[in-house]
């Protein structure tokens, strides 16, 4: 199947309903109507062929009756005599009926005889009610050959009346108990009361008709279709055939017969009776009734038409209330099957939306607790989390972009920083090697050539101190070992040591707090903060003087340092703590690597201090340390 077939769940189950709905209506109806056919079939079928039985033996009753009453005759004393006296005499005259009457019993005279003729056996008619036929010799004619014999009749065509008659010939015996013929009597007479009977149209519905058909396939009762039919309606139909041939009946048994002998093909067989076509050529249903010995086959037939009207008429209503169900079935299935399917079609569409990577639809709670419920409720759980999992991946997406962003960042900084130190690195190594050159040639003394050498030397072992320092600080590996210090013996110390590189004529003040705070903190890098601090004040101040003070709170230590030297330069002052921010100072010395201060606030942090730094109004810079005293709790190991 191809298009909506294919596509949609409805159109499938709905086509589904309505085809299991006609098949089972249609089978129904063919059962039924097969059914009905079959007991139509059976009940006109039992009807014909009582009709035919009953109107048969009633005829039979009828003939008999003649022939006795005609035998009866021939056994009247009035008719022996007239014969004895014929052969006696030889005498020749009109018979005198009313004298013959007189010897018919009372049950033949109002029988309707006509045409009564006394044979002699040699054949010659010697008495006869019409006197032309006096003396005519019949020693040939089959009635008068076979009733010289036994009692019989024919039934044949009176050429006058175009009617069909009953000739009825008898024996007549010389006397009781001898049974020497002495000659024939023979009567004709209508068969009204055949015709009567055959005509009669009780219980043969609307097209139904019986008549009766000699053996030479003659009818010779009245047809109620065909005017004149006697003996000029040849009926060569399949029941007459059966009978005269076989000497069978047509009835219900005969459509087994019927499978056996050959040429049989244009009849329709049922279970019971059979369709064939009448003398007419039209299709009718019938039963037979069959005399071979008396010469005829009584016929009782019904047009197959009549037969299938009711069963037209059922079949039309079976298609009309078939057709109602069918399309109630439609409409109704078409309601249960949308119930059915919603639920799946809604999760079609919400699978088909994920599927495109859509989570955001609203999958509503199922209102059904069956399979599709289950399912759907499920689904419904699925999603959701599916749609936190999401949710969190994109998070964590997020913050990996972020992370990743950083790491670019850091790389590329430390790419820059690799550059910017083994430059920095190179720096101090070309004036050793120049002072060495200098000092071999001859060229300078060589104490100006030591000191040169050990100047740089030591920038040298600064600088890889501070590039190893940075590096830890970036890998986050700087250690600490904090102990309690004492804070005022550091800053004195650190002062001290640095103050034979005071430029002339610069002062260096220390002014401690008295209460001389000690802190948790690791003495070597609290000494390397304050000489970083110091040696920049030094080395940027031309003169004037450098303040050093340490002021104790409750909570905390300031260590203040102030010269009057050339002040920050106002363009790093923003970024003053960074790393490789350097930048010469007016009147002071070359700036150097631009590390010194970097370290210096990630120690501090370190240490949950902060630092702060403003030039002077008056000139100069000033650098606020501040340390936490009880930070035992922030200590590192
Ligand atoms: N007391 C100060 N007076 C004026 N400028 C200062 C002072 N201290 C620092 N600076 C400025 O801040 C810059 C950064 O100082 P920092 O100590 O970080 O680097 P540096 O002294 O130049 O080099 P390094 O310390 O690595 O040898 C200096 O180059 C200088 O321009
Ligand atoms: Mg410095």
């Amino acid at each position: 199947m191809i298009g909506p077939f294919t596509k949609s769940l409805n159109t499938k189950l709905i086509t589904l309903f309505i085809i299991i709905s006609v098949v089972s209506i249609a089978a129904t109806g063919i059962l039924s109507l097969k059914a009905a056919e079959d007991a139509l079939r059976e009940r006109i079928d039992a009807q014909l062929q009582n009709e035919a039985k009953y109107r048969a033996s009633l005829i039979e009753n009828i003939w008999s009756l003649r022939v006795e009453q005609v035998q009866l005759l021939a056994s009247s004393q009035q008719v022996k005599n007239i014969l004895k006296e014929s052969y006696k005499k030889i005498v020749q005259g009109v018979i005198n009926t009313q004298e013959l009457e007189k010897t018919i019993p009372p049950s033949i005279e109002d029988s309707n005889f006509y045409d009564l003729k006394i044979i002699n056996k040699d054949g010659k008619v010697i008495s006869a009610t019409n006197s032309s036929l006096i003396g005519k010799d019949l020693s040939q004619n089959p009635n008068f050959l076979r009733g010289i014999r036994e009692a019989s009749y024919s039934i044949e065509k009176d050429e006058k009346t175009r009617k069909a008659v009953m000739i009825v010939t008898a024996p007549v015996f010389d006397d009781v108990g001898n049974s020497q013929e002495i000659g024939a009597i023979q009567a004709t007479r209508e068969i009204n009361l055949v015709n009567k009977i055959t005509t009669d149209r009780t219980n043969l519905g609307k097209t139904g008709e019986t008549y009766l058909v000699n053996r030479d396939e003659l009818m010779i009762t009245e047809s109620r279709f065909i005017p004149n039919a006697v003996f000029t309606q040849k009926v060569d139909t399949l029941p007459v055939k059966e009978c005269f041939e076989n000497g069978r009946n047509l009835s219900g048994i005969y459509s087994t017969y019927l499978k056996t002998p050959g040429n049989l093909g244009q009849y329709t067989m049922g279970k019971a009776g059979i369709v064939y076509n009448d003398y007419r050529g039209i299709p009718v249903f019938g039963a037979s009734y069959c005399d071979r010995d008396l010469g005829f086959v009584l016929l009782a037939e019904i047009d197959a038409s009549e037969l299938y009207s009711p069963l037209l008429e059922l079949q039309n209503q079976y298609l009309i209330i078939g057709s109602l169900i069918s399309l109630g079935v439609g409409i109704l299935s078409f309601f249960v099957v949308r119930t059915i399917s919603r639920p799946l079609i809604n999760l079609t569409h919400a699978v088909e939306k994920i599927s495109q990577g859509d989570f955001t639809m609203d999958i509503k709670e199922p209102t059904s607790k069956d399979e599709i419920g289950r399912l759907h409720h499920s689904f419904r759980i699925m999603i959701s989390s599916l749609r936190q999992s999401i949710e969190q991946i994109q998070k964590l997406n997020s913050e990996l972009k972020i992370v990743n962003e950083k790491l670019r960042l850091k790389d590329k900084l430390k790419d820059e920083f690799i550059s910017i130190a083994s430059h920095e690195l190179k720096n101090p190594v070309q004036p050793i090697l120049g002072f060495a050159y200098l000092a071999k040639k001859g060229k300078i003394p060589h104490d100006e050539a030591w000191d040169g050498v050990l100047q740089h030397a030591r920038r040298l072992k600064r600088l890889a101190i501070d590039i190893l320092d940075v590096s830890k600080i970036e890998s986050g590996t700087l250690d600490y070992k904090f102990t309690k210090v004492h804070l005022n013996q550091v800053i004195r110390n650190v002062a001290e040591s640095l103050r034979v590189n005071l430029s002339p004529g610069v002062n260096m003040e220390v002014y401690l707090d008295q209460k001389d705070p000690e802190i948790y903190a690791d003495i070597e890098r609290i000494t390397q903060v304050l000489e970083n601090i110091i040696e920049n004040a030094i080395k940027f101040t031309k003169q004037g003087s450098i303040k050093i003070q340490s002021q104790s709170h409750p909570d905390k230590v300031d260590i203040v340092i102030t010269d009057t030297g050339g002040g920050i330069p106002q363009d790093i002052l923003p970024n003053l703590f960074g790393k490789f921010v350097t930048q010469s100072v007016k009147d002071g010395m070359e700036h150097g690597t631009g590390l010194g201060l970097f370290i210096t606030k990630e120690i501090i942090t370190a240490h949950k201090g902060q630092i702060t730094a403003y030039n002077n109004k008056v000139g100069g810079a000033t650098f606020t340390v501040t340390l936490p005293i009880n930070n035992y709790a922030n200590q590192k190991s």
